[in-house]
């Protein structure tokens, strides 16, 4: 945790993984500096070289980028600015202060077609706007800070902070006798809680390149919902399992995007624990 002892950069704390994260690394007793969209914007280099000039920060924790999935296939040029041209602004600003970087990245820079979960080598071929942008913002760190970095892909996240299929599947569950899910995504659900832990474990490690960060096990939208409903009681929900192409969302999403995350426990000696008991603990937390 040496790592910590002078001002680590948290960027986009006020999001839903940001929120839990800065909370873990205030309880942790890690100095930190934190900002958002208010106080920094990643697309603008003095933006981004002023923000590093006020914290002066030996570690920068980026989880700042446009994640609305759809909504980038009608924003590319801003998709673009903050999710590949933000990420490199940070990894030259970090160059240039000696700061390493930790920057979070998606399962969404895979195109699901493969039959086994994917490893941090296997090639990516991200199929919308949201998963191209990561992409080309981790080139860009590659590149950028060839050694002092390390993204961390990650999934299917949710938690108390932010709008996440958990909640919308209660509440809709609330208002409707059956429900409309698709069965044909894998994942492994993952709680920003669970996350952040690992994030800081990660941090102290100092370990360039790119690691799969996510609960264990995984299942579908439709399994995920269904574990949801049975949890909180709403059993007598009808889920009707419809397919991606049925769905007619705007972004095309990777079908089998599961996550190895071996090389994560070999690094760190963590297994972030099965995903159904993680969301036990979100919903008792939340009284759900
Ligand atoms: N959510 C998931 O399921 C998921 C899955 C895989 C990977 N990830 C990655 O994990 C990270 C955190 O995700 P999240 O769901 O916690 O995201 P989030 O809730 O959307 O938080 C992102 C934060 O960044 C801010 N932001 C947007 N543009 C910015 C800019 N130009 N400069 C500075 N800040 C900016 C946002 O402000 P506004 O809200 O005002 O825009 C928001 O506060 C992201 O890098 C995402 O790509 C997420």
């Amino acid at each position: 945790m040496d790592e910590f002892a002078a001002p680590c950069l948290v960027i986009g704390a006020k999001g839903m993984l940001g929120r839990d994260l800065c909370s873990a690394m205030r309880l942790a007793k890690i100095r930190l500096v934190e900002m958002d969209i208010d106080e920094i914007d990643i697309s603008s280099m003095p933006s981004v070289l002023g923000a590093f000039r006020k914290a002066k920060p030996r570690m920068v924790i980026n989880l700042a980028a446009v994640t609305d999935v759809d909504g980038c296939e009608f924003k590319q040029d801003l998709a673009f600015s903050v999710n590949a041209l933000g990420a490199e602004n940070l990894a030259i600003a970090s160059r240039e202060f000696g700061s390493f970087l930790i920057h979070m990245s998606t399962d969404y820079v895979f195109d699901g077609s493969s039959d086994k979960p994917y490893r941090e080598n296997d090639l990516p071929n991200p199929l919308g706007v949201y998963g191209k942008t990561k992409f080309e913002g981790e080139i860009r760190i590659q590149e950028a800070l060839p050694m002092n970095h390390l993204i961390v892909r990650t999934q299917w996240l949710y938690g108390e902070h932010g709008k996440n299929f958990v909640d919308t599947i209660i509440k809709a569950g609330r208002q409707n006798k059956k429900l409309r899910i698709v069965n044909d995504q894998h994942g492994a659900p993952t709680y920003t809680v669970d996350l952040a832990e690992a994030i800081i474990e990660l941090g102290g490690l100092r370990l360039s390149g790119i690691v799969h960060c996510t609960n264990s096990e995984n299942t579908t939208w439709s399994g995920f919902a269904s574990r949801i409903l049975g949890m909180v009681g709403l059993t007598d929900v009808e889920i009707e399992e419809i397919n991606t192409e049925e769905l007619g969302r705007p972004a095309p999403r990777p079908l089998n995007s599961v996550l190895d995350t071996s090389k994560f426990e070999r690094l760190t000696g963590m297994k972030l624990r099965c995903w159904e008991n993680a969301l036990q603990e979100y919903l008792s937390k939340r009284n759900f």
